[in-house]
């Protein structure tokens, strides 16, 4: 095939703004549902193989279905072979350093690949793709990756990989700032669960956060939508939807014309013949009363939330512009308990925020002792060019920074012990999700709090909900007994 020399290539080379991702833009955002792939496209992927590496949070793994689906309309088929790959994606994540570090060096094995094989096609998306500074080492140091696409460009994916095929240069399209919601797009998903996406990007800025600027302003897709989504994911089969946001109670916010928030949303869903309805993630800024009166009719709706909290000092919150106090916090954890007794909470902290004294650090740990995490993802502070928090002044080391990890860690592990004890002797439901990954006779599964739950079962149990008495419960694993089998399907 020859390249096509009236065409103009340079529309292929957007690389991404960091001042365009800044914006807040007022226009109004455009549901598309006419999506679709072209005839002469739908041929580019016979015969080829594709395989996608994945980093990162739901969102990004949601994504990298729809980037399936996209390539298998296209004709590629799924490889996990990377010497028969004829293309290889990188969906990659850029919360932290160490994610980024990762796929610069996944960049380096990939260069031997591609010089074995020069017809591979390589390419690199997702967040770190949103960002300038990447882009432009990318460019420079990395010149053999052949197509670089952003998080609002996933639908483009199709031309993009044409345009790669033909094109003597990299392909970059990085679109900074983009509101527009796409519906309809293709998603290859598997197993008894599924995500669905019910909002887009946030406009919280965190001063320690880089999602803002990788994944644009917050808009929500439209309830019918949604709730269209779900249905069909209930007719297929599927046994629990994880309803995604970086911010879902946010959702709705931005309707002009209807006001309907996630209380609401949660409301209507509840009554879809789904049997585990999740989501992720509440900031305890939005997180209204009326959300807490949903959740605590249960039924499909889990009682496990995730909350993240970041830090349980007023002034590192501030810092991190995180928009409510400790006090605040706390309140809305009692008015949680009080609706839902038996609810489970986890969070997401950082320590090491820049100038976190030892006091301030205690008082996260205060925080989690009096809140009662089930379990949290705790961080080192990563500073995040372009962000505000990475100009802030930080004069404690990192030896300090990681003592203190250690020390938090230890205090989340006495109440992981705890909780899991309470569990010792009580026959729970868990939907079995799989073979334990150690040893083919132990199924696992999860309980409505989303704990994981080891036990002796038949296969056939996969996708099934079973009763099962819990027997051993130390820190990081659970052992049960079945009880009966199934109970519901
Ligand atoms: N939207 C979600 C979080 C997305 S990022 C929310 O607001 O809860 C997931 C977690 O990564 C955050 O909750 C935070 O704890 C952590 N994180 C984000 N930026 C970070 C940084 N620069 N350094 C360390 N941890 C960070
Ligand atoms: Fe990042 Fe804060 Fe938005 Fe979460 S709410 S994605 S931590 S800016
Ligand atoms: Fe990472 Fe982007 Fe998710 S930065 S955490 S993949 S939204």
């Amino acid at each position: 095939m020859t390249k096509q020399p009236e065409k103009d290539y340079s529309i292929y080379f957007q690389p991404p703004s960091l001042t365009d991702a800044k914006k807040r833009g007022k226009e109004d955002i455009t549901v598309h549902y006419d999506f679709d792939i072209p005839e002469e496209l739908r041929e580019l992927g016979k015969d080829k193989f594709y395989l996608i590496q994945t980093y990162g949070c739901q969102m990004n793994e949601h994504d990298t279905e729809t980037i399936m689906g996209l390539l298998e309309q296209m004709g590629y088929r799924p490889t996990d072979d990377r010497k028969r790959a004829d293309i290889i994606l990188l969906n990659t994540c850029a919360v932290r350093e160490n994610a980024e570090d990762k796929v610069f060096g996944e960049l380096g094995h990939l260069k031997h690949l591609k010089t074995a094989k020069p017809s591979l096609l390589l390419g690199v998306c997702g967040c770190m793709s949103q960002e300038e500074a990447v882009v432009n080492r990318i460019t420079t140091k990395h010149p053999f990756v052949d197509l670089i696409f952003g998080t609002h460009n996933i639908h483009r994916l199709p031309h993009l990989i044409k345009e790669a095929y033909f094109s003597k240069e990299m392909v970059v399209e990085v679109w900074s700032k983009e509101g527009d919601i796409i519906e309809n797009l293709p998603k290859k998903r598997e197993g008894i669960k599924a995500w669905v996406n019910i909002m887009y990007g946030c406009d919280k800025f965190c001063t320690y956060c880089i999602v803002p600027y990788t994944r644009g302003k917050e808009r929500s897709r439209r309830p019918e939508d949604v709730i269209a989504e779900v249905r069909d994911l209930a007719r297929q089969g599927f046994k629990e939807i994880m309803l995604l946001g970086q911010n879902v109670n946010a959702y709705g916010k931005d309707f002009e014309d209807i006001n309907y928030r996630f209380g609401d949303l949660m409301d209507d869903i509840r009554k879809i013949d789904i049997p585990r309805v999740r989501f992720t993630t509440s900031h305890p800024r939005d997180f209204d009363d009326h959300l807490i009166e949903v959740l605590a009719k249960k039924g499909n709706l889990m009682e496990h939330i995730h909350l993240p909290v970041q830090s349980g000092n007023n002034e590192i919150l501030k810092r991190m512009s995180r928009k409510y106090t400790r006090e605040h916090y706390l309140e809305l954890v009692a008015k949680i308990k009080k609706a839902i007794p038996d609810v489970v909470l986890t969070t997401d902290i950082i320590v090491g925020f820049p100038g976190e004294t030892e006091e301030q650090f205690e008082d996260t740990v205060s925080l989690v002792k009096e809140v009662g995490y089930d379990s949290a993802f705790t961080f080192i502070y990563s500073p995040r060019e372009g962000t505000p928090a990475a100009e802030m002044e930080d004069n404690i080391p990192y030896e300090v920074k990681v003592a203190r990890l250690q020390r938090l860690n230890d205090t989340l592990n006495v109440f992981s012990k705890k909780s899991n004890e309470k569990l010792l002797g009580q026959t729970v439901e868990v939907l079995v999700e799989g073979e334990s990954k150690n040893n083919p006779e132990v199924l696992a599964g999860r309980t409505r709090t989303n704990k994981l739950v080891h036990f002796v079962g038949g296969k056939e149990l996969v996708g099934e909900f079973v009763h099962v008495k819990i027997v051993e419960a130390p820190t990081f694993y659970i052992k049960g007994e079945l009880v009966k089998a199934p109970v519901k399907s």
